[in-house]
């Protein structure tokens, strides 16, 4: 219980020093807080804001009855007094989806806090609890949009706070129902009570496994392959939710910002902004997906627009991912792969199944190393082969490197190096050391002449037997 207290103090302190670090003048705001009476009842709240608290809350009822594995959710009726019945209802949902369940407890004592992003609704801060567990806090941001929106409209700090609050709340409900290896981790979360004694109540951290948020910039720099798994990590997640438990869902609000990466995985991190409805319809002129560029309509079945959701999906991870990560220095052998899916998804020929077994067509043809058979197979057999012998210096840069400094690209065999290196004027030895990417490929370093070759247990160095490395225009 001490913890507990001393865990809400914390929060308010966390969001308190945050709101510093950002440079954002929050004392009117705390100040305004002071002064908000926290034992005013709802009723003295503007009728408009109350009917927004209401229907906040009524939005999360559909996701807690839609559980279909579980049924603990609906086991008492609902009636418009539920908010405290729904919330507990909601909280030991949440903590029970979390391995470890962790709650204010495990807040006592984190250190480290640094933002990591922040949006409309939420601010997100890193945070390094006892035991040197990292974790992400997702916390109303008392900055965004909607905060604002709402103190500009209603003056309410407190209540403001909690109808954002919801958005959270409904994430966490929805993190619960949706989990997968490409949505983040629920790890727990941390509510001070309302009109606890002597504190400022209603604050909320949701505590969620931490990524670095997404940066198209530096992906665009990255190997193709590091690209194609952050796209094909997209069409799982796809599939994933064109068939959750609650439905084809569709992501209102599909754009990079919203998913971080975890350990070189894409999950998926803002859930407020999601559909499981299905849209009616009379006929297919009804069931049209807008997009700024293109339309496209799905069929009318049985007064349902079929696979709306999952289209409108597939189309967004067309314009924001695909068309930006995938073709771009795409194996050339496997170019025809590539295209076909750029064509069938940017032109929603084929539905997610077909987009999924046609991501892992492409994989399994990239960890073959089939495409690479038209290679010369002679050129290995310019490179002398020295074990257990690793090389220093001699580095130079190569376009989509995996090393700042030196050129570390993948490989399918010794023999791919080699026809690396023969394309690189400035090579003359490759080293593999045997550690691997994600696809299963080989690391292989690339150096030039300079390179001074040394005893290495973990390495095979292979060098150009022609020791001219230079080209002639040099
Ligand atoms: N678990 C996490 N680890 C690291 N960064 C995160 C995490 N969750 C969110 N973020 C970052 O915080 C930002 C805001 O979170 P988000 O849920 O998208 O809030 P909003 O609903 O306000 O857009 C995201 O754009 C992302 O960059
Ligand atoms: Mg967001």
């Amino acid at each position: 219980m001490g913890n507990s207290l001393r865990a809400a103090a914390l929060l308010a302190f966390v969001v308190l020093s945050i709101l510093v670090s950002l440079l954002i003048s929050s004392v009117q705001q705390f100040g305004a807080q002071g002064v908000f009476n926290v034992t005013r009842g709802e009723e003295q709240l503007p009728e408009a804001l109350i009917s927004q608290l209401s229907e906040r809350r009524r939005e999360i009822v559909p996701l807690l009855l839609l559980n279909r594995d579980e049924d603990n959710f609906s086991d008492e009726p609902l009636d418009s007094t539920w908010d405290t019945t729904v919330w507990d209802k909601i909280a030991r949902g949440a903590s029970r989806a979390s391995v470890d369940g962790m709650g204010c407890d495990s807040l006592v004592d984190m250190q480290a806090l640094e933002v990591l992003g922040s949006g409309y609704t939420k601010l997100v801060v890193k945070a390094n609890l006892v035991g040197g567990m990292a974790v992400a806090l997702k916390l109303v941001n008392e900055q965004g949009i909607d905060m604002g929106k709402c103190l500009e409209e209603f003056d309410e700090p407190e209540a403001c706070r909690e109808l954002v609050a919801y958005k959270l709340k409904k994430e966490m409900v929805l993190l619960k129902r949706l989990q997968h290896p490409n949505v983040i981790g629920l790890r727990g979360h941390c509510e001070s009570q309302r009109r606890a004694a002597g504190a400022e109540g209603g604050r909320l951290a949701v505590i969620l496994e931490q990524g670095t948020p997404l940066q198209m910039i530096q992906l665009l720099q990255s190997p193709w392959e590091d690209r194609f798994k952050v796209c094909l990590d997209l069409v799982h997640l796809l599939h994933f939710l064109s068939r959750s438990p609650l439905g084809s869902v569709a992501l209102l609000d599909f754009q990079p910002r919203q998913f971080v990466m975890v350990s070189g995985t894409l999950k998926l991190t803002d859930l407020d902004d999601i559909s499981a409805e299905l849209t009616h319809c009379r006929a297919g002129t009804d069931c049209t997906l807008l997009f700024p560029q293109r339309n496209f309509t799905v069929p009318c079945v049985r007064g349902v627009c079929e696979g709306l959701n999952q289209k409108r999906n597939m189309y967004n991870a067309y314009r924001y991912f695909f068309t930006y990560l995938l073709p771009h220095q795409a194996p050339p052998t496997l170019t025809h792969l590539v295209d076909h899916i750029m064509n069938s998804t940017g032109e929603l020929k084929g539905d997610i199944n077909e987009t999924v077994q046609a991501f892992e067509e492409l994989l399994a043809q990239y960890q073959s190393g089939a495409h690479l058979h038209n290679l010369p197979a002679a050129e290995l057999t310019d490179y002398l082969l020295l074990r257990r012998v690793g090389g220093s210096g001699g580095e130079y840069r190569c376009w989509l490197s995996y090393s700042a400094q030196g050129c570390v690209l993948s490989v399918h065999s010794p023999r791919e190096a080699a026809h690396i290196c023969n394309s690189h004027s400035q090579c003359s030895s490759f080293s593999l050391t045997g550690q691997r990417t994600w696809s299963g490929r080989l690391l292989a370093s690339f150096r030039s002449s300079s390179a001074q070759l040394g005893p290495d247990n973990t390495s095979d160095m292979y060098v150009k037997k022609t020791t001219v490395s230079v080209s002639p225009s040099l």
